[in-house]
């Protein structure tokens, strides 16, 4: 079977391609390297022995994506491409709206029209907005707060109504909650380009002191500690509910979250880097960040009952793997 993964070079869809190689599909790689480097190539050959197809296009020229539909007959899709910086949609909405949807529409038009019909769609806890009780399910009221968000909420959207339009459509929504962690072999991981939006990536930074300080937006929350809370979960489990949800399809719009359903304070998380890596991470508390909620975190329940997910990572893998990748990079 032949899965077409867009945004195959960044954080998520490099593990998930890593999984499909051993698991035996192959893949093609549609990539324009926005916020990727091409060595990734060279390092998921590195680790699974496999090759992939890749073409460095951007998904918002829909000739470029015909001419990969039409080379390469693949049978599914999973969508990673996209762009994901909160902060950054608040001050360039256009530039999200046009990407994340563009591109999310291109891709479905080449669908319709190569009759490929099952498309996996990375999507966020983010559509749930500030919850009104926790864990949070997938049934929960849908809301967003920032563009990066409603791009997001607006795609949901465009497939549902995509299926009601051709119930033959097999099309898996995922909404991710927080991914951390990298690869055990500390080829891949996260490496964003400048400062980092995620809070992981800024702690490895000040770990490696290339960053001075952690901000840590606000005490005052009614958590644990005061700090905010995510459910934070291993790149490898989520990247492993991609080939799940495409082992189990069938026609339909199914919606899981993945999140390994424990909520994990900001303070804590630094904890338990620190005690792990045995480091310092030096942080300020600083004023609340508007658009933060105070608590966060899954129901995994559907995915573990339909899709058999079962995340197998805990927070000290997460925090060591992170940290594990930067080092072997340096
Ligand atoms: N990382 C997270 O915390 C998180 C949480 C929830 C949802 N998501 C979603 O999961 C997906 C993958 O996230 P990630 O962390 O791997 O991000 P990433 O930035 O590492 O990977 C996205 C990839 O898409 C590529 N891309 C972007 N626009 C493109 C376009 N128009 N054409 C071709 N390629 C394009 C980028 O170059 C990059 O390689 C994104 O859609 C993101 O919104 C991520």
């Amino acid at each position: 079977m032949k899965i077409l993964v867009t945004g195959g070079c960044g954080f998520i869809g490099s593990h998930t391609v890593v999984d499909l190689l051993n698991e035996g599909y192959e893949v093609v790689i549609v990539d324009n390297l926005y916020n990727s480097k091409i060595d990734v190539l060279d390092k998921i050959k590195k680790i699974t022995n496999k090759d992939v197809t890749f073409y460095q296009y951007d998904l918002c020229d829909y000739e470029k994506l015909q001419e990969v539909f039409s080379k390469e007959k693949v049978d599914a899709v999973i969508h990673f491409a996209g762009l994901k910086a909160v902060g950054e949609s608040v001050n360039k909405p256009l530039m999200y709206y046009e990407n994340n949807l563009f591109s999310t529409i291109n891709l479905l038009k080449a669908m319709k029209s190569y009759n490929v019909k099952k498309i996996v769609f990375s999507s966020s806890a983010t559509v749930y907005g500030s919850p009104k009780s926790l864990p949070i399910k997938e049934d929960f009221p849908l809301s967003t707060t920032n563009p990066y968000g409603t791009t997001k909420l607006m795609i949901e959207q465009i497939l549902t109504d995509l299926y009601k339009a051709d119930n033959s459509f097999d099309i898996t929504i995922l909404r991710y909650f927080n991914p951390i962690g990298a690869h055990k072999s500390g080829l891949l991981g996260e490496d964003p380009n400048g400062i980092p939006n995620n809070l992981m990536p800024y702690i490895v930074k000040v770990a490696t002191r290339e960053l001075p300080i952690l901000n840590v937006f606000g005490n005052d929350y009614e958590t644990v500690d005061g700090t905010g809370v995510r459910d934070y979960i291993h790149v490898c489990d989520l990247s492993y509910g991609h080939v799940l949800a495409l082992k189990n399809s069938k026609s339909g719009l199914k919606i899981y979250n993945l999140g390994t359903g424990h909520g994990t304070s900001v303070l804590e998380l630094v904890k338990t880097f620190e005690k792990v890596n045995n480091v310092k991470v030096n942080y300020k508390i600083v004023e609340r960040r508007e658009g933060d909620i105070a608590s966060c975190y899954a129901s995994n329940d559907k995915a573990k009952e339909e899709l058999g997910f079962s995340p197998k990572y805990n927070l000290e893998d997460m925090c060591r793997d992170s940290y594990n990748f930067v080092k072997t990079n340096q």
